[in-house]
């Protein structure tokens, strides 16, 4: 597995250079982290976890380089010649083209279609949790800077609204408060759950904080 991964962190890494947007490896780093954790409490088959898991996002530099968005599903024939000459069976690698089209299909409406296979799963829930806690706050922030966002709209109650996939949230405090809250209960595994438990806590008393602050509540 570690030589798997030192291949492929070769290639991924100047992939990644040509980015402008500043697209770096580290979320990367940080999920194929979480995933073999996952992998050694859950199960599966760790090489398809940890390849999964540090090419997932080839689809966000493809995005940044056409300025639109490209989904995972768009990505195969890029992230199918990264695994290509990778010591691999032909079944892990169709799992790991699998798992990365699916990584994004998680989400609160009922709809859509699920992976079940648990390096999926696994791959899901490992990116959600990098989504949330410390970093999770820290890279929502960052977005919503760099998207001119306001981070607050203290007319739209935020105990009312609901967070609807594929509508914008009315701020970053309602993107928080509105999805990353709630990424926690949607884990798929027991594992990430407990995980999740302590994150969610943070970025709940985050925005407790900010909210008394920003009206005044002293006490
Ligand atoms: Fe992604
Ligand atoms: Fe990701």
């Amino acid at each position: 597995m570690e030589e798997l991964i030192k291949e492929l962190r070769n290639k991924v890494e100047n992939y990644f250079q040509k980015d402008a947007t500043g697209h770096s490896t580290d979320h990367l780093e940080r999920v194929l982290n979480y995933a073999l954790f996952l992998q050694f409490k859950e199960g599966g088959d760790r090489d398809v976890v940890a390849v999964s898991a540090f090419i997932h996002d080839i689809h966000r530099i493809m995005g940044s380089e056409r300025h639109a968005y490209v989904s995972p599903k768009e990505s195969l024939p890029v992230v199918s010649q990264f695994i290509s000459n990778l010591p691999l069976s032909d079944s892990q690698k169709q799992h790991i083209l699998f798992a990365v089209e699916h990584h994004e299909d998680y989400g609160f409406s009922g709809n859509i279609e699920r992976a079940a296979d648990i390096e999926s799963l696994i791959l899901q829930d490992a990116d959600n949790l990098d989504a949330i806690g410390a970093i999770g706050l820290i890279r929502t922030l960052q977005f919503g800077f760099s998207n001119g966002l306001p981070i607050y709209d203290k007319n739209i109650p935020l105990y009312q609204t609901e967070f609807v996939e594929g509508t914008r949230d009315a701020s970053t405090i309602h993107h928080i408060h509105n999805k990353l809250l709630r990424l926690g209960e949607y884990m798929n595994t027991a594992t990430a759950r407990n995980l999740a438990k302590e994150k969610t806590q943070l970025m709940q008393d985050f925005i407790d904080m900010y909210i008394a602050e920003v009206s005044g509540k002293i006490e």
